[in-house]
């Protein structure tokens, strides 16, 4: 049985990827989880200047592997992705994604442009991050005309890097989405990120908990909306999925696969378990698979879809 895949024509050993923002701080997190099993690493998301995110508490713990965060998409800007991809390339030939934030659809384009230019093997667009509405508004990926015209402006400067629209769960309609962002140039879907924005109050102060008073949910709860949103998103285009919510096992993987995804995006289980968790779930699909006979894990792709 071989994990092994092939993705818009990126090589990878299996198809977990580490999602964006866990771990992937400096370059040699990312070549050391790649490392522990992982398919392809994700980079946090790029600004094109400092952006200082949100003050602590950032990230609660709900229990049972959940999180609520609002990190507020920290970053240092183009030169400290420089620095972060070219130390990754020379510790791991492992494929890398960039994810790229913004505020404006100028800066994304100006972002994606200078990203480009460091060459990593794929470019996630993230238009769905929900903790920095009080600073941007709502998020572009819940506008199926401002999705569009951002996926439009980062295609054009992409050159031949694929390009990967990250959506937001947090919308009446993720396909129509989904149908937009792909006639607009995507070369891929990324879903889910996080669902709310929630807030946890501490009641003995009466205060919410996060600084940014609201943040976004992950972890094992949310992926039965990851699974219902990549089923949907699946029925309605033809360019393949990186399914993310909630996954921490093979089983899980596997579920999220036979809804549609190609690929599967690890986030929160990295955050409790370590980046060993990749070699954990990898097993677990290279075992469910040999148990049904299925020879290559491309079979899995979309099987909920039989009728
Ligand atoms: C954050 O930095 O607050 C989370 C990133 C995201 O949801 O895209």
């Amino acid at each position: 049985m071989n994990l092994s895949t092939k993705f818009l024509g990126i090589k990878m050993v299996n198809s977990l990827v580490l999602a964006s923002g866990i771990l992937g701080v400096t370059g040699s997190n990312l070549a050391a989880v790649c490392r522990d099993g992982c398919g392809a690493a994700t980079t946090k998301s790029i600004w094109l200047k400092f952006h200082a995110g949100h003050a602590n508490p950032t990230v609660l713990h709900l229990g049972n592997g959940n999180l609520i965060n609002a990190v507020g998409l920290p970053h240092g800007g183009i030169e400290e992705a420089r620095v972060e991809i070219e130390s990754f390339r020379k510790l791991s030939k492992s494929p890398l994604f960039a994810s790229i934030a913004g505020s404006r659809l100028e800066e994304y384009a100006a972002t994606v442009e200078a990203v480009a230019k460091l060459k990593p093997d794929l470019i996630e667009l993230n238009i769905s991050c929900p903790n920095v509405e009080d600073e941007f508004g709502k998020p572009f990926a819940c506008d199926v005309n401002l999705a569009a015209e951002a996926t439009k402006l980062a295609k054009a400067r992409c050159g031949k890097i694929p390009l990967a629209v990250k959506l937001s769960p947090n919308v009446a309609n993720i396909a129509q989405i989904a149908k937009a962002v792909e006639a607009a140039g995507a070369d891929a879907i990324v879903a889910i990120n996080t669902v709310g924005p929630g807030m946890v109050i501490d009641i003995e102060t009466a205060q919410p908990i996060l600084a940014n008073r609201v943040g976004g949910l992950s972890g094992p709860a949310v992926k039965p909306v990851a699974v219902k949103a990549v089923y949907d998103i699946y029925k309605a285009v033809k360019i393949p999925i990186i399914g993310v919510g909630g996954i921490s096992s093979g089983r899980d993987a596997i579920e999220i696969m036979q809804a549609g995804a190609t690929l599967v995006g690890v986030g929160s289980a990295v955050v409790d378990g370590g980046s060993e968790v990749f070699a954990k779930i990898a097993k677990e699909m290279e075992a469910w698979c040999k148990q049904h006979k299925i020879k290559n894990i491309s079979e899995v792709i979309g099987l909920a879809h039989r009728s």
